[in-house]
């Protein structure tokens, strides 16, 4: 029996910007999936999940077109077994049972840590070798075939990456990795609106097209390369460049120590995804300033938006009184049932044994 875990991931700063190569800040959260896989000998894949119910069934080969597949969490186990024929694994079957501790469709990566624990699971069982690097790019190719949803690479990477007591300073171009240590004084919050969040439902496709636009309309390969006074007129465009700016100054604020530097760096993100990336809620916006006004260092959405989570940089001997004012006083003004969870960083993907 081969054992896999992958972790979600939770992004402390840097979002929409992976998919114009920019920098962003994830690190991977003690909230992951588990995939027991046993090879069989009729090429088939029968997958079941604990969870979500009903079984999969498929051939290994990778010749089954993920929109065909039902139920709907098979797709992407049908869209990693394509990418992976494609890159030449041999057409080998096993057997999956999935569990998984990562809140569904809340922002925190849950279909990126099973799509990376698939892929290694079924390289593993193929004893077709794939480097980490590759682990992650197979991932994301085959959940942008699975949902149809042109996501950037920052969530399989952070699943891959992770490092314990560590946030992951990404460079999306160069897909370079600096591990930076998270101080042991403060404590990562996640707490979830109460809204659900699809992203095949937002505006992730037409945000992403709008950045591509820009890049074009200025003569640059993509807006990691445009100054702040090219993109002082657009927006969508002024977000992505001055989002990586702010990556980049929380990771000196993080080394320094300095974490109210750090929590500013965050509302500064929060209110450029609210006011002109667009991709906040009067949710999302009313949990932010509920964690900042109860003691949070800062507070801002975290992953695409459009619904799913907040993060909020907290102090550590403060997290309880400051989780339980935050939630009493969002709960009073948005009548929404939100969920906390402390998360701590912990390690990348990989085999459990
Ligand atoms: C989603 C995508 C990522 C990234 C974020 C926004 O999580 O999957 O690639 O674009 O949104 O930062």
């Amino acid at each position: 029996m081969l054992v896999i875990r992958a972790p979600g991931r939770v992004n402390l700063i840097g979002d929409h910007t992976d998919y114009q190569d920019g920098l962003c800040l994830p690190m991977a959260i003690d909230r992951e999936v588990e995939v027991r896989a046993r090879e069989r000998g009729d090429g088939l894949v029968v997958a079941r999940s604990d969870a979500i119910g009903g079984v999969v069934e498929l051939p290994a080969d990778g010749t089954t077109d993920p929109a065909s597949v039902e139920p709907r969490w098979g797709r992407s186990i049908a869209a990693v077994l394509q990418a992976l024929a494609e890159r030449g694994r041999s057409p080998i079957g096993f057997d999956m049972e999935v569990s998984s501790t990562v809140p569904l469709g809340s922002g925190l990566s849950s279909s990126a840590a099973f799509t990376v624990a698939v892929v290694i699971a079924a390289a593993e069982i193929g004893r077709f070798a794939l480097d980490r690097r590759s682990i992650a790019l197979a991932a994301q190719a085959a959940e942008q075939r699975a949902t149809g949803l042109p996501c950037g690479v920052m969530d399989q990477m952070a699943s891959v990456f992770g490092r314990a007591g560590h946030a992951l300073l990404l460079d999306c171009r160069s897909l370079d990795i600096e591990a930076v240590p998270l101080p042991e004084s403060a404590a990562v919050v996640v707490v979830h609106t109460g809204v659900p969040r699809r992203l095949e439902d937002s505006a992730y496709a037409e945000r992403r097209s709008a950045c591509e636009a820009a890049a074009a309309h200025l003569g640059v390969a993509t807006l990691r390369d445009a100054t702040p006074a090219q993109v002082a007129d657009d927006p969508f465009a002024r977000h992505v460049v001055s989002e990586n700016q702010r990556v980049v100054t929380f990771v000196d604020a993080l080394r320094a120590g300095d974490l109210d530097r750090c929590g500013r760096l965050m509302g500064a993100s929060h209110e450029s995804l609210r006011d002109d990336f667009r991709v906040s809620t009067h949710a999302l916006d009313a949990l932010v300033d509920a964690l900042v006004d109860a003691g949070a260092y800062g507070a801002r959405l975290t992953g695409a938006g459009f619904g799913g989570c907040v993060v909020g940089l907290v102090a550590g001997d403060a997290v309880d009184a400051v989780i339980a004012r935050a939630l009493a006083r969002y709960r009073s003004t948005t009548g929404l049932t939100p969920m906390p969870i402390v998360v701590h960083a912990v390690d990348g993907a990989g085999r459990v044994d």
